[in-house]
């Protein structure tokens, strides 16, 4: 309805439409409430103005106009955190099975790099009508990846994962800000999402990859040795990983957290700080070792040892994942057993 209406920029995912809604309807109940304050104020001031002769009479209270004016913008602000709240869920929560892209912001540029191995520098392809899922992280200090057409932005943090989602609706190319004051050079910081026809965005992408990017997080993995003591049995030092990911984890203080980015994440850079149940602080930290796009890799690899259709030896039996590290031969478990 509003598709040409120029103070708002293009409506060009999901999203949009649904916050835009909201918005509007907080702008004409804002609007409403505000006539009627000044409509009152001048009103009443006419009508009760300073007389001579006429004395104020002082009213005591009245039940049913203060109940009135309790319950009615209880009501309306019922209405609106409700609503607000449907938006925020339906934000913050990708879809399975969201094409996923890994995001590192530094000053001051947007690095990008797809799940199938494809790099970008400030640039994001994307196919239309695709569920994509926005695995961000920050090299140096806080930025924020803020791209007005799909109503979307998500502070981008350093030492952890923040996770947005979109799916675009329009084919077309849209800005990409940077929404946190960042340094000297932040109004510089950026981009462009380019939404293409699907045809297209498969041409795009059969073109220069240099293979997935659970594939470099595998060579990772092997290279720094993570896979002597994470074997694909139950003798490793380490648990094993497949079919991890995703899960809940029991872990040695009786907590159960779930695997997912950003475990995968700490576990890397600190290893000590959820240790599997069954297993012992042995492992050393990566920090400093890993740049911030090995990490993702690693995530990326650690991911697809879960994905459907992988056919490592334990995936095939989900529930044999928290009792699977618990079994190691390293140690007893009986502090497991007090927490169910
Ligand atoms: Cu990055 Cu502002």
């Amino acid at each position: 309805m509003f598709d040409n209406f120029p103070l708002w920029p293009d409506r060009a995912s999901t999203a949009a439409g649904n916050v835009d809604a909201l918005f509007i309807f907080l702008l004409i109940v804002s609007g409403l409430m505000t006539a009627l304050i000044f409509t009152a104020v001048v009103y009443f001031s006419a009508r009760y103005r300073r007389r001579r002769g006429v004395l104020a009479e002082q009213i005591e209270g009245s039940t049913p106009l203060e109940l009135t004016w309790s319950i009615i913008p209880l009501g309306v602000f019922m209405v609106i955190f409700m609503w607000g709240a449907i938006v925020y869920f339906k934000s913050r929560t990708p879809p399975r099975d969201s094409t996923e892209v890994y995001v590192v912001a530094k000053q001051w540029m947007w690095k990008l790099e797809h799940a199938e191995g494809q790099r970008e520098i400030n640039e994001l392809h994307v196919p239309v009508g695709r569920d994509v899922k926005l695995i961000m992280t920050s090299q140096d200090v806080i930025h924020s990846f803020f791209v007005p057409a799909f109503r979307m932005k998500q502070d981008v943090l350093p030492g952890r994962y923040t996770i947005a989602w979109f799916r675009a609706t329009k084919p077309g190319t849209y800005h990409l800000f940077c929404a946190e004051y960042c340094g000297t050079q932040h109004s510089g910081m950026i981009g462009s999402i380019v939404v293409m026809e699907p045809a297209q965005y498969e041409s795009w992408m059969s073109g220069g990859s240099t293979g997935p990017l659970s594939a470099s997080g595998e060579k990772i993995f092997s290279e720094l040795g993570c896979v002597t003591c994470h074997r694909t049995d139950t003798q490793g030092r380490g648990p094993n990983l497949q079919g991890v990911f995703g899960k809940p984890v029991l872990l040695e203080d009786g907590r159960t957290v779930v695997a997912d980015e950003n475990y995968v994440r700490e576990s890397i850079l600190d290893p000590g700080a959820k240790v599997v149940n069954g297993f012992k602080p042995v492992m050393p930290t990566f920090q400093g070792l890993v740049s911030e796009e090995q990490l993702n890799a690693l995530v990326a690899y650690v991911k697809s040892l879960s994905a459907a259709g992988q056919t490592g030896g334990q995936t095939a039996n989900p529930a044999s994942v928290v009792p699977a590290s618990s079994k190691a031969p390293s140690k007893g478990s009986s502090q497991g057993s007090q927490v169910q």
